[in-house]
């Protein structure tokens, strides 16, 4: 499964995509509206940083006006793909979108019979929203194992993405329910990172070199004959 990071912030960005573990972005209205500065620039600079797909989403409701704004929001960078959301509307701007082969990323998908219609209007990716369903009692697990179940028999090349995380559990839910991508918050990466054995191996280790202080000084002559990276 891959990573996209769920974020309207540049620093966010900056941080998590030096790990080395991002394939993407993921921005909505509301994540943008947090943060200052010119959101044509932040999404460009996500862009920049990720090298890879970068979500912006349209906000009008009729097709015709999705469709207008998704064509500029996709004029801002090379890797920007637009996020629709789910609707009679969206599902028509999706398919004119997509027959102009800019790829679409269907947002606030919450079922199977979504997902199945967000497969044939020709989007890239479902959006599916985990923490969203959960705050309403209903079990993301299964939604999400349905949408699956439901995408991959008919052989279709929409991908499902895991979104709304609010926490390492539902990454690793996503991830065994076979989402090709799980679009995660700075704060769940953080999360996903912790382990206390983890710590304390790290810790042992160190402690059990530094008592061999002629294995420190060979550790650092064998460094310091190396070329040095640019
Ligand atoms: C997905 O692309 C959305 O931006 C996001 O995951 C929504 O998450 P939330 O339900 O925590 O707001």
């Amino acid at each position: 499964m891959r990573f996209f990071i769920d974020t309207g912030s540049v620093a966010e960005v900056e941080e998590i995509a030096a790990w080395g573990i991002l394939s993407g972005a993921t921005t909505n209205p509301t994540l943008l509206a947090k943060e200052d500065g010119d959101p044509g620039d932040i999404i460009c600079r996500i862009c920049e940083l990720v090298k890879g797909p970068v979500s912006a989403e349209v906000v009008s409701d009729d097709a015709a006006a999705m469709v207008d704004e998704g064509r500029a929001l996709n004029a801002l960078h090379e890797h920007v793909i637009v996020k629709v959301p789910f609707s009679r509307d969206g599902l028509r701007a999706t398919r004119i979108l997509t027959d102009e082969g800019i790829q679409v990323n269907m947002t606030l998908v919450f079922s199977a019979n979504q997902a199945l219609l967000t497969a044939q209007a020709g989007a890239t990716y479902a959006s599916c929203f985990m923490g969203r369903l959960d705050d309403i009692s209903v079990d993301s697990r299964s939604v999400v194992a349905e949408i699956v179940g439901a995408l991959r028999p008919g052989g279709t090349t929409t991908q499902v993405l895991a979104a709304s995380i609010r926490h390492p559990e539902h990454v690793v839910t996503a991830a065994q329910l076979g989402c090709e991508v799980a679009t995660v918050p700075a704060k769940v990466f953080h999360q996903m990172l912790g382990h206390p054995l983890t710590e304390k191996g790290r810790e042992l280790f160190k402690a059990d070199w530094q008592s061999r202080p002629e294995f420190v000084d060979w550790l650092k002559g064998l460094v310091a004959r190396q070329p040095t990276s640019a």
